[in-house]
């Protein structure tokens, strides 16, 4: 069993640095865990004392039921894929997958064998023979890649392993990886920068900034019900539109007001929203939630916003809109169908039921 807990770990660097929050972190065994954030975030602070490259200044962390806190890097039955392939230039593919297990004095048929039961998963049994240099990026890192495979560990840590590769073959390594975690079982964690991949990827995705954990969930329960101002706004690309506005309360109905911009709140927010009444809130929705009145047959008229295209930007199969409320510019995804003119007017209608609300202070998700 190799599940990984993290138990309030922090790390302090010299200078008072706290790269690292009080994190505290459940991974099951056999899970892929994703751990994402913007540059500096502390995510690979966080990996590197995982695999005890790192010291961990406040804390306990535990693979499988022991404290590893004290136990040194090579002891910890893990491997870790780094950024920067880090291959031996002058060793062959096959010499670089053999490397770490000659050190730990592994015979030498069950070497072959494990280098080429490794290299057919990943499908490079051909370039066994090449070195380094006269390997693609994408084929480096399938090469860096097997030679933590060969040491069968409990546990994988990546760290923004594909940030080298371009964007096509980013998303082949992506699908690749994924697979990978199938054959194997094993449990990985796993960081980037790149929401797109935590979404695609985790089973779970862990949400950092500053130090500190916001948020762990699924990608879809990350995407519909983020707890905070800024997984809403991490997660997503677009990312979700934010308006600052007002809650009004009349006859009964309650309302979201913000310049011209006036929507009804559906009945289920009402209990959450109430207490705001004449307060200031933030308002969130997502591209995709808001439509061209013209393709909805039926537009709820409490729920319509006035607006005027500024720009339009063909994606393909749909089109980003960017709409000016006279206060706030906004993003809505639509149909590649809908072809409205720059400096247009034209009527949005909200999905008020997808909306989200957030604490103006504490930035936290009020629904
Ligand atoms: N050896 C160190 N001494 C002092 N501060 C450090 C050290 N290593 C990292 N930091 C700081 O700790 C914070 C977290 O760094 P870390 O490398 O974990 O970020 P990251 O989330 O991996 O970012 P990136 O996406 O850019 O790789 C940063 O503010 C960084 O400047
Ligand atoms: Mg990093």
């Amino acid at each position: 069993m190799a599940q990984v807990s993290l138990r309030e770990v922090s790390k302090i660097f010299p200078g008072n640095v706290r790269a690292v929050d009080r994190v505290s972190l459940g991974v099951e065994n056999k899970e892929f865990m994703v751990l994402v954030g913007p540059s500096g975030c502390g995510k690979s602070t966080t990996l590197r004392m995982v695999a005890g490259l790192e010291e961990i200044s406040e804390g306990d962390i535990y693979i499988g039921n022991k404290k590893v806190n004290d136990v040194p890097a090579k002891d910890r039955d893990i491997a870790m894929v780094f950024q920067n392939y880090a291959l031996y230039p002058h060793m062959t593919v096959f010499e670089n997958m053999a490397f770490g297990l000659r050190l730990r004095r592994i015979h030498k048929p069950e070497i072959i064998q494990r280098v080429n039961e490794a290299a057919d998963i990943l499908g490079i049994r051909r370039l066994l023979d090449r070195k380094p240099k006269q390997l693609s990026g994408g084929e480096r890192q399938r090469v860096a890649v097997g030679r933590a495979i060969v040491r069968k560990p409990m546990v994988f840590l990546f760290d923004e392993p594909l940030s080298n590769l371009d964007a096509k073959m980013r998303v082949q390594m992506r699908t690749e990886i994924h697979k990978l975690h199938l054959k194997l079982q094993t449990t990985i964690i796993y960081v980037t920068h790149d929401q797109v991949e935590a979404m695609t990827m985790g089973d779970r995705i862990a949400v950092m900034k500053d130090g500190i954990l916001h948020q762990v969930s699924d990608p879809i329960t990350t995407y519909d019900h983020p707890r905070n101002k800024f997984v809403a706004g991490f997660i997503g690309s677009p990312p979700m539109n934010f308006m600052r506005g007002k809650i009004a309360k009349k006859e009964r109905r309650i309302y979201f007001e913000e310049g011209k911009i006036r929507v009804q709140l559906v009945e289920e927010m009402y209990p959450k929203l109430e207490p705001y009444a004449g307060k200031e809130v933030t308002f969130g929705i997502r591209s995709e939630d808001i439509y061209d009145k013209l393709f909805v047959s039926v537009a709820p008229p409490e729920n319509i916003v006035r607006v005027k295209c500024e720009v339009y930007e063909p994606m393909g199969s749909e089109v980003y809109l960017y709409l000016n409320t006279g206060i706030h510019t906004f993003i809505a995804r639509v149909g590649a169908h809908d072809r409205p003119k720059v400096n247009q007017e034209m009527d949005m209608v909200f999905d008020m039921s997808k909306v989200h609300f957030f604490d103006k202070e504490s930035e936290e998700a009020i629904v």
